[in-house]
């Protein structure tokens, strides 16, 4: 055979494969969501996310611990709020007696060097299970937005490094933005949830937040799975309105999304290989039809390769445990 080129050659020994690999992945690229519960020593398994469990404010610090033992830096938190504490507002999320805002400020006093975010929305504290506020089926949006405002200034002033807005109401990078600034807290991040889509991915996270909308969707504020150009628009919009990060969720069905934005824009990316992507492979790696190990790994990187800056993954305990030193 008369071949110049033989592309196995780059990848005939350990060594040289090493040496052309085109994308890594790291620790460092990972951030670990938590689910807090108000309880101090709560440790309850979430049962459509085997290994993810909803920790008591106590046991949170014992975890971050041991996550910041195998490397992990950056963790994002997300509150499971009782049903007594919902209203149709969500006042909750800025009361100071709010159980996620102290122990925020407890891990931060304990665990200084870590990046922390928050999750700003409606949903877990609202009684109508939707990231916005609701007025005869419709979610208000301008009504949204001082609160979500609000939400983020307890936040900032609780400690969190990065306000993670994920509720998809127009303007609200813009507001959390200027309040976060007259308040003086000009270094607080701004992980916009960019590209956030009506997706079916979701299930287990609603599962351990006790989240799901009470009635409808929220096709009026996500976006439509059958839209890209679009995710241009909102990540533009949320540049414009003082964004650090633009993010795309969830992950592995919206590669292509990824690498638009990455394209497109110079701001750091994330991708949210969100609740339901973790409980595929969790399932089938359960039932022995996949190795786990394997699989975790090829689809993280295949976010990093995508455009990926960071990864906001469930599997990030999993894959620090692996490489391990
Ligand atoms: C809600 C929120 C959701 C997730 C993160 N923040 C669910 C939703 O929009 O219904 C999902 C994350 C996951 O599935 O892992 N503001």
């Amino acid at each position: 055979m008369d071949m110049y080129q033989r592309p196995r050659r780059n990848r005939k020994s350990a060594a040289i494969r090493g040496m052309v690999e085109e994308t890594n992945l790291s620790v460092s690229h990972l951030i670990y969501p938590l689910f807090v519960a108000e309880n101090p020593d709560e440790k309850s398994e979430i049962a459509s996310m085997p290994g993810i469990f909803r920790w008591g404010t106590e046991k949170v610090l014992s975890e971050i611990e041991e996550c910041v033992e195998l490397g992990i830096q950056n963790f994002v938190l997300f509150p499971v709020v009782p049903e007594k504490y919902k209203t149709k507002r969500g006042e909750y999320s800025a009361d100071e007696k709010n159980f996620y805002l102290k122990v925020a400020t407890e891990i931060k006093k304990r665990f200084p060097q870590i990046s922390l975010m928050s999750d700003v929305a409606l949903d877990p504290y609202s009684t109508d299970g939707h990231d916005g506020i609701v007025e005869n089926g419709i979610i208000l949006n301008d009504e949204t937005l001082p609160v979500l405002a609000n939400m983020s200034l307890a936040q900032a002033q609780a400690g969190f490094d990065i306000i993670g807005p994920s509720d998809m109401m127009d303007g609200r990078i813009a507001i959390i933005r200027e309040t976060l600034d007259d308040n003086d807290y000009d270094q607080t991040s701004i992980m916009a949830y960019s590209a956030k889509y009506a997706s079916a991915f979701y299930g287990p996270f609603r599962d351990a937040l006790d989240s799901t909308p009470k009635s409808g969707d929220k096709k009026t504020y996500q976006m439509n799975p059958a839209n890209k150009k679009e995710a241009l628009l909102e990540a533009m919009l949320d540049i414009e309105e003082g964004a650090d990060f633009l993010m795309v969720k969830p992950a592995l069905a919206y590669l292509d999304v990824i690498h638009s934005l990455k394209e497109n824009f110079v701001l750091p990316i994330t991708a949210y290989n969100v609740s339901g992507e973790y409980a595929m492979v969790k399932a089938a790696a359960n039932n022995g039809w996949l190795n786990y190990d394997a699989t975790m790994q090829e689809t993280l990187l295949s976010m990093r390769r995508a455009g990926a800056n960071a990864i906001l993954t469930y599997h990030a305990k999993d894959f620090a445990q692996l490489h391990k030193k």
